[in-house]
């Protein structure tokens, strides 16, 4: 409760207000009209009709406001530059993961305050793009001190930090790769715990098998972390399979899906998390994302940002491929880049506005949702209200 010497904070005269809470407005997407949200001490006190009273207020001039985006993959902490490797793509050579030994080497030789720069720099590309929650992976590392580096670094920014150890084979280990999983599961988890909060690995023809992924996801759990995976991203395997057996909160990527897989996942707690500016940046098919939903399984909407395969961070990019190249609705769409970001980091105060919620959201310059899908490319983040603001002037 506001006692009156607490500061808080209305956003005011919202002309649709998307709270992703049925009881509290139309639709799925739970929306009311001519709306107000006062936030105090950064947590939803209210969400009633315009005008009410607060310590500040921000006027939405009647546009669309929506809970902060929740980008629940990304690989944010790198040095180095890939753009030649797309442009390569671009022109016809397929994409195969191999460029990570690349970033691996440019991060290892970058200054951890040069990695907290770059860092922070897409952090406010992520911000100004209507990012309050993210994930950052390691991963770039693949050694002992540079991953755990890689998660002091991340672990700074947001409480969703990643051990990715299991991203790919350094070359030093060329031959020996279950010599590097006893690595990853052994000093370097022992390093990481403490500056994670999940464990993660790529399961992948050419990255690493089930058997040593599961090596990985055990001993990460019994290591007190939470269990994510990157699977069945550049064909069939069975990514998705290990990802429900473990109890994953989520398996990302789902770009090749048999309907065992489907019926797995609609079985499951694992969220389906779509990557499309991945699908997009590589020239791949598009995940068969109706199929999915159709089934009942849980799906999210992330950037993996990253220097190879997605190098944005934009959410609305997302959002737009999603509508326009995977036959969502501009509603599922929406909700599976907050809500659905929000189950796959197993968090229940962010990714949707009422009362008790985080007090993160995105004022668009615009008067709906549908014109994130409508207007790709649009500066549509009028404002962005959340923890992210101003990294990059830190
Ligand atoms: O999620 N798939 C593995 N990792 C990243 C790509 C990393 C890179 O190419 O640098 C991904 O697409």
């Amino acid at each position: 409760m506001n006692d009156g010497t607490a500061r808080s904070l209305v956003i005011d005269n919202i002309g649709s207000l998307v709270t992703n809470d049925p009881a509290l407005g139309r639709g799925p997407l739970g929306i009311v009209d001519d709306a107000s949200v006062v936030i105090t001490h950064g947590v939803v006190e209210a969400i009633g009709p315009a005008g009410a009273i607060a310590d500040e207020r921000i006027d939405a001039d009647g546009a669309c406001v929506l809970p902060g985006f929740v980008d629940s993959h990304t690989h944010l902490v790198f040095a180095g530059d890939r753009a030649e490797e797309f442009t390569t793509r671009m022109a016809g050579e397929p994409y195969d993961g191999g460029g990570i030994r690349v970033t691996t080497d440019a991060t290892r030789g970058a200054t951890t305050g040069e990695l907290h720069r770059l860092t922070r720099r897409r952090l406010d590309e992520a911000q100004r793009t209507g990012t309050t929650t993210i994930e950052i992976k390691s991963g770039y590392g693949l050694n002992v001190i540079d991953e755990v580096r890689s998660l002091e670094v991340a672990e700074t920014y947001t409480p969703e930090s990643t051990f990715l150890g299991a991203h790919l084979l350094p070359t030093e280990f060329e031959g020996r790769s279950d010599e590097y999983i006893d690595l990853v599961c052994g000093e370097m988890l022992r390093g990481a715990v403490g500056h994670a909060r999940w464990i993660d690995a790529f399961c992948e023809t050419g990255a690493f098998d089930a058997d040593q992924c599961r090596t990985v996801l055990e001993a990460g759990r019994r290591a007190g972390l939470g269990l994510r995976l990157h699977g069945n991203q550049l064909g069939y395997g069975p990514g998705v399979q290990l990802a429900v057996e473990c109890g994953c909160a989520s398996v990302d990527h789902c770009t090749y899906l048999s309907d065992d897989d489907i019926s797995a996942l609609a079985g499951s707690d694992t969220v389906a998390t779509f990557l499309p500016a991945t699908d997009f940046s590589t020239r791949q098919p598009y995940p068969d994302a109706r199929r999915v939903i159709d089934a009942g399984v849980r799906v999210a909407l992330a950037s993996n940002c990253n220097p190879g395969s997605s190098y944005t961070a934009s959410i609305p990019f997302c959002i737009a491929l999603a509508v326009r190249d995977m036959y969502m609705t501009v509603d599922e769409a929406v909700q599976a880049a907050t809500l659905g970001g929000a189950a796959a980091l197993r968090r229940t105060d962010v990714g949707h506005l009422g009362p008790g919620s985080a007090g993160h959201a995105v004022i668009l310059a615009a008067p709906s949702h549908h014109h994130l899908a409508y207007r790709p490319g649009a500066p549509l983040i009028a404002r962005t209200i959340g923890p992210l603001a101003g990294l990059a002037d830190a």
